[in-house]
């Protein structure tokens, strides 16, 4: 595959700095060595940097020639609390934290677009390189776009990349409309009366009543979404009671819900309140029900995807760009960038013959460093075709 052939002169230095990453993750806004690893070297490549977005997030600011065209580029830069299994020489060095779900590589691979285009500077206008912290679950992308990064860093198009395991090395999905769900939270508390649990009937008992609740959510999904319109309801957690012997007073549940499309989220958030809180109400307990919008649907947009599928498959070859393949129902916080700025979320494959197949946020999983020199290419291709001289 056509990999850009100064980018492949240096994929051996890529891979130690994904690697060195690996061994250091960090957690959603507590990025700061990576952030400063990442600062000194776009500053050695002569790139301006902007620190202190979103706590650990920093842009760098690359300027040729005299067009006022821009592009944005970006990168997130999160571990996982989780322990690392995989065994790797540059396994994780911190307990607990591992990056499971590749950012280390995400970052790497910008970071090695930015060195060839800061050497190379074949385009004609700005690229912002976007360094975001916390995607797993802080919203460093939501968080960055409300402290001005758009206003700051004007971007024309924005673009993202993420690694995909289930897809071979060497393939890639882009794909325009919604491909990735939205990702809300519930928290339920089921109050009734608490009391001897010989005496029944002389309590409420919330135990009750949240398997009630726990049983009726199913049906929401099943019997009032639409099939062809995508929703899930996981409840997955139940506390309640201290003492085999005790009705407890309240019972909680949480859980989460995924949808692709905004009239079905609405939906949902109205439907799940309706049947928790009219469920409790028939066996006289109460339902308080929070819905927590978290992140968007990641929703790409047509003529950018088709501008991206363009620059991807003059690496990759354009039969192995995928312009089908269906949505996954995982949240993404570069959906609050795509929000104000037209562009497109690519997934990149990583599966090769002995390495990368792994799913995200396994404790066996790593980044495939395979992957590092095509993704660099194609964000340098993506750039230096929106940004064309002349
Ligand atoms: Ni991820």
């Amino acid at each position: 595959m056509p990999v850009i052939n100064r980018i492949a002169d240096f994929a051996a230095e890529m891979a130690e700095w994904r690697q060195d990453f690996h061994r250091h993750p960090e957690l959603g806004f507590e990025e700061r060595r990576t952030s400063d690893v990442v600062a000194a070297k776009l500053a050695e490549w002569g790139i301006e940097v902007h620190r202190g977005l979103a706590t650990t997030g920093l842009v760098g600011v690359l300027r040729n020639g005299g067009s006022g065209r821009s592009i944005g580029l970006r990168a997130d830069m999160d571990c996982l609390a989780m322990q690392e299994q995989s065994g790797v020489p540059h396994a994780s060095t911190i307990p607990g934290r591992m990056h499971a779900c590749g950012h280390d590589g995400h970052t790497a691979t910008l970071l090695g677009a930015a060195r060839y285009l800061a050497e190379t500077r074949n385009f004609d206008g700005t690229v912002h390189f976007i360094f975001q912290p916390a995607e797993e679950g802080g919203g460093g992308g939501r968080v960055m776009v409300e402290e001005g990064l758009f206003e700051r860093f004007p971007c024309d198009s924005v673009y993202g990349i993420h690694n995909a395991p289930d897809l071979p090395l060497g393939e890639c999905s882009a794909v325009a409309g919604p491909i990735m769900a939205a990702s809300d939270g519930i928290a339920i508390t089921v109050r009734g009366v608490g009391g001897h649990a010989a005496k029944p009937h002389i309590a409420i008992d919330p135990v009750m009543v949240g398997a009630h609740i726990l049983v009726a959510l199913q049906a929401v999904v099943a019997r009032r979404i639409d099939p062809l319109k995508s929703a899930v309801l996981s409840v997955t957690q139940f506390h309640a009671g201290s003492a085999g012997n005790v009705i407890p007073d309240t019972a909680e549940l949480r859980g989460t819900v995924r949808t692709l499309l905004p009239e079905v989220r609405d939906q949902m958030e109205r439907l799940i309140a309706q049947v928790a809180e009219n469920t409790a109400a028939a066996h006289e307990a109460v339902a308080e029900v929070t819905y927590t919008r978290r992140y968007p649907p990641t929703v790409n947009h047509a003529a950018e995807t088709d501008r991206a599928a363009e620059a991807a498959g003059r690496v990759l070859g354009g039969a192995k760009v995928h312009r089908d393949l269906p949505p996954v129902m995982g949240g993404e916080d570069f959906s609050f960038m795509l929000l104000k700025r037209p562009g497109a979320f690519l997934f990149m494959g990583q599966k090769g013959t002995d390495r990368g197949g792994v799913p995200v946020h396994h404790p066996h999983y790593d980044f495939n460093d395979d992957l590092l020199p095509i993704g660099a290419s194609y964000f340098a291709t993506l750039v230096e075709q929106e940004l064309r001289r002349g």
